[in-house]
């Protein structure tokens, strides 16, 4: 399947998250990253504002939820109008309770994992979820190195899901950019979010292009 770039707007200016997100037009989400300064040593924005930034976006939000106690908060974002839901697999109790919840709601669901985190124990409930999001730097801030040692991790993830016949996408986040995604494709992902890569660029849109050119 083709390369889905989501730039990440953490990177964007948020006195002027409307204008930023005009600058993505040719992405094919928006990834937004919600932090709740307790799940990570961060915060940015909640439900109301991610329902404005959903109604403004010429693109798709792909959310991020980087918060403590999902079961209770993030189906409060499907309804905020995000397309898709991804929540910490260490932030929830019951992950596949919330997964349906979410996907009534009618959002894409994903399930996040930590760099520490085996992908195990997702791979049973395939059928569950629409992609799994491999974090590729500690969450919580941008900017950081992308970890080589998460690389094992995405290989075995797409063996899996290849083996298992599902459609499942794979979501890499953190350090992506032109020096890393190719490797970072080979390994089988095919969802790229790139914060800095994209808005530190002169020309985002550009950039996107030869991300997704260099993904493929
Ligand atoms: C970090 C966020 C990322 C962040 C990535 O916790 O989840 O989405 O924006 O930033 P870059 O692409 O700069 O590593
Ligand atoms: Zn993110």
């Amino acid at each position: 399947m083709p390369a889905l770039i989501n730039p990440s707007i953490l990177s964007a200016d948020f006195a002027n998250l409307e204008r930023d997100l005009g600058r993505i037009a040719n992405a094919d989400f928006a990834h937004v990253d919600v932090m709740d300064n307790h799940f990570v040593p961060n915060l940015t924005i909640g439900a109301p504002v991610v329902t404005r930034l959903a109604e403004v976006s010429p693109v798709p939000l792909d959310l991020h939820l980087m918060i403590e106690d999902a079961d209770r908060w993030a189906p409060a974002y499907a309804e905020a109008g995000a397309a898709s839901v991804t929540f910490h697999l260490e932030a929830a109790q019951a992950p596949v309770r919330l997964a349906r919840e979410l996907r009534a709601g009618g959002a894409r669901v994903g399930v996040a994992l930590r760099p520490a985190t085996p992908v195990e124990p997702l791979l049973d409930l395939l059928d569950e979820i629409d992609m799994i999001l491999v974090m590729t730097v500690e969450p919580g801030f941008g900017g950081q190195s992308f970890i080589e040692g998460t690389l094992p991790k995405i290989r075995r993830t797409r063996a899996a899901i290849d083996e298992a016949g599902a459609d499942t996408w794979i979501q890499v986040d953190g350090g992506v950019a032109r020096g890393t995604i190719a490797r970072i494709a080979q390994a089988g992902a095919n969802v790229f979010v790139a914060g800095s890569a994209v808005y530190g660029a002169e020309d985002p849109a550009a950039e996107i292009e030869e991300l997704r050119r260099l993904a493929s």
